[in-house]
């Protein structure tokens, strides 16, 4: 539950082997672990669940003797908390069937022209009342915080009709409320055309345009908006007038780019959006247009391992000058893992990611994906959000791909998961 926050006393952490701040980094290109800001020996100072400095242990100790010491014993490495840039964990039923006949040779545009995919999802979520997609969101929102997520994001995009996606957005923003992590909303009202709808593409996403978005406006519901721009959803020049609306209200554009064809990269970048995900199936003229631009093009490896199919290229994008951030995609259809350290650690190894470009692109760089400045580092002033991992390497982590999980896990300021007390 989130506390009202008194006012606090000051609060030392430490000493940790090696704390990785994440500061400094260039938000476009390639890094090298040189690049890294390792700080040894270190604590991380905290008051009003902010960081109010890092440093030697020793010396942040010596500086302020009236600190409140939480002590730690054995090795340490800290790092930033994870953001999760995109996710659709409100949803009701599961797809297990779905996985199972894909990985019997049925792709998932047969199995989502058959019925089953997205649909069945809907069906399911549509049987759900709020209570239950609250406790739903919130037993995977924590789930996600035990390895390591303070900050995740969750779609809506299987009630398909006003109503249903009104109630999975309150559902959304009634689990933020009662889980430590932070939860940044998107309606992903436009995640494919629902098929008891009675009219046209064009009339559901004009009825999306006069009335959804003024309604979200009004409750605060959200201020972002995603399409998938796909064959079995919309194309660029339907899409195009809805996000035309959207970005008119002021709501942040994000787009499902590129998962099996190209062409919605493209869009992403004519509509200024924050960011362009999945991006799978994108060429060397998509990887260049998003290397161009200000869209972060954001890897969802979760998706190529729960389709079995191909990685998004993040080591030519990086290489091209874009901004890589990588999330879990966790959905009950094409990602159903959800476990982003395990997911941005394999990545890495198929990419070949520096530990730098990788743990970049679930902190600071997913961070910025989101819109989010105060946090994705530990600098003076952001965020106290940071996890603790029993080793005194912090290369073991992404070594380990995944298995090494936090032991600790710090939001603003107060343990909220210790896995020795778990
Ligand atoms: O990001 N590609 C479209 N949407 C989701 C999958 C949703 C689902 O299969 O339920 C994705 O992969
Ligand atoms: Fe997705």
């Amino acid at each position: 539950m989130k506390a009202i926050r008194m006012m606090e006393e000051i609060k030392l952490i430490g000493p940790f082997k090696q704390l990785l701040t994440m500061e400094v980094l260039p938000l476009k290109g390639p890094l090298t672990d040189s690049q890294l800001l390792i700080i040894d020996d270190a604590g991380i100072l905290v008051s009003n669940g902010k960081v109010m400095a890092t440093g030697n242990y020793a010396t942040l100790k010596k500086e302020h003797p009236s600190a409140e010491c939480h002590e730690l014993k054995g090795d340490h490495v800290c790092l930033p908390g994870f953001v999760d840039a995109h996710t659709h964990i409100c949803f009701g039923g599961s797809r297990a069937n779905d996985y199972a006949l894909r990985n019997s040779g049925k792709t998932y545009l047969e199995i989502a022209k058959s019925g089953g995919g997205i649909w069945d999802t809907v069906t399911q979520t549509r049987k759900a009342n709020i209570e239950e997609l609250t406790k739903s969101t919130s037993k995977l929102a924590n789930r996600h915080l035990k390895t390591g997520v303070t900050t995740l994001e969750v779609k809506s995009g299987y009630g398909l009709s006003i109503k249903e996606e009104v109630k999975m957005l309150v559902a959304i923003q009634e689990a933020n409320k009662v889980i430590p992590s932070d939860i940044i909303a998107t309606c992903l009202a436009a995640h494919m055309f629902p098929k008891d709808f009675k009219g046209s593409k064009k009339d559901y996403l004009e009825e999306l345009s006069t009335t959804l978005l003024p309604k979200l406006k009004e409750s605060n519901l959200t201020h972002r908006v995603d399409a998938f721009i796909e064959e079995s959803a919309f194309s660029p020049t339907e899409i195009a007038p809805y996000f035309e609306t959207a970005k008119s209200m002021g709501f942040d554009i994000t787009v499902h780019a590129d998962q099996f064809t190209p062409g919605g990269s493209q869009v992403a970048v004519d509509f200024g959006a924050i960011s362009a995900d999945h991006l799978e199936a994108s060429t060397d003229t998509e990887i260049q247009l998003l290397a161009q631009s200000d869209t972060i093009a954001t890897a969802l490896p979760g998706a190529s391992l729960g389709l079995g199919c191909n990685f998004t290229p993040a080591r030519r994008l990086l290489d091209a000058g874009a901004t890589v951030a990588i999330a879990s995609d966790h959905n009950p259809g094409s990602a159903p893992m959800g476990d982003l350290l395990t997911q941005a650690a394999i990545l890495g190894a198929f990419e070949k990611l520096s530990n730098a470009e990788v743990l970049a692109g679930i902190t600071v760089r997913a961070a910025a994906a989101l819109g989010l400045q105060d946090r994705g580092k530990l600098t003076k002033g952001l965020l106290a959000d940071f996890s603790l991992f029993h080793t005194d390497n912090y290369q073991e982590i992404l070594y380990n791909q995944g298995n090494l999980k936090p032991c600790m896990v710090w939001k603003e300021g107060n343990l909220v998961y210790n896995k020795h007390k778990a």
